[in-house]
């Protein structure tokens, strides 16, 4: 029997008159990599921000596990071992890609200050191993902000690997890739979800193609479709959504 590590129930969020979130039901199940797909403004990263806890929903659960956390602080969702990737990369471009994976290691966040010039050699061989996994190992010693877009977008995701989540949310990971980028990004996230669930958010469809088994489509806060590539590919209502485009993989 498979079992859900998220589920929301009747999830709603109104921004200031407007239903971003509406009505909302939709699960993850554990261990699972799933593509969450859908117009701009359907309300993708505001699903994240719930979860996550950047703002309280206006009604509905979310449950991690059973358990319902919405409306809980971010720092408390974070501590039961939920990580997000933000959709603009967020890095500390001042430190060097060692010591935002530092950052990154689980429990070490809110330590910060203490913590970055103090990391033990059981720590520093972790952090290694997760730097070889996205390709940034030679980049250790460098300070973020010579890193390309690209690869900002890797250091985040190893920030997020670090902190050993059970559930990770990466809001749009290939966005200013190279397609060689985007293409070892789809190995990387293959790689890391087996021991993990992951959604990831996408527009990018080549590579939506290359790790998706189960697709969600979002429009206007709902879900609109769910199913295999090839089924939300065929769907006529996705087809419409997408309107004056000639499919999905159109969208930026
Ligand atoms: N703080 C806010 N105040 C008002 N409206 C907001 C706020 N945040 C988001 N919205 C609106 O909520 C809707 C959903 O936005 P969201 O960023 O979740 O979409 P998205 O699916 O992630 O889109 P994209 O693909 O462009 O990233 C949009 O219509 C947006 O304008
Ligand atoms: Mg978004």
């Amino acid at each position: 029997m498979t079992t859900r590590i998220l589920e929301t129930h009747g999830l709603v969020n109104i921004v200031s008159g407007h239903t971003i979130i509406d009505h909302l039901d939709f699960d993850i199940e554990e261990g699972e990599l799933r593509v969450l797909v859908g117009p701009n403004g359907a309300g993708k990263t505001t699903l994240i921000d719930l979860i996550t806890g950047r703002f309280p929903p206006t009604a509905g659960q979310i449950l991690f596990r059973g358990q319902n956390i919405a409306g809980w602080p971010r720092h408390r969702i974070y501590g039961i071992g939920i990580s997000r990737k933000f959709q603009v990369p967020t890095v500390y471009e001042n430190l060097t890609v060692f010591e935002n994976m530092a950052i990154g290691l689980r429990g070490h966040r809110r330590a910060f200050s203490s913590l970055v010039f103090r990391v033990t050699s059981e720590h520093a061989a972790q952090i290694e191993r997760i730097l070889a996994q996205v390709n940034l190992l030679a980049r250790a010693a460098d300070e973020a902000h010579t890193l390309s877009h690209g690869e900002k977008q890797w250091l985040e995701i190893g920030m997020v690997v670090a902190s050993e989540p059970r559930l990770m949310l990466l809001d749009e990971p290939t966005t200013g890739m190279t397609r060689d980028e985007t293409n070892t990004t789809a190995k990387l996230i293959k790689e890391i979800a087996g021991a993990r669930s992951v959604m990831v958010v996408e527009h990018d469809m080549s590579f939506v193609r290359q790790i998706a088994n189960k697709i969600t489509v979002l429009h206007q806060g709902q879900k609109l479709a769910e199913g295999s590539v090839r089924e939300v590919e065929n769907n006529l209502k996705v087809a419409e959504v997408y309107l004056g485009r000639e499919k999905i993989s159109a969208a930026p």
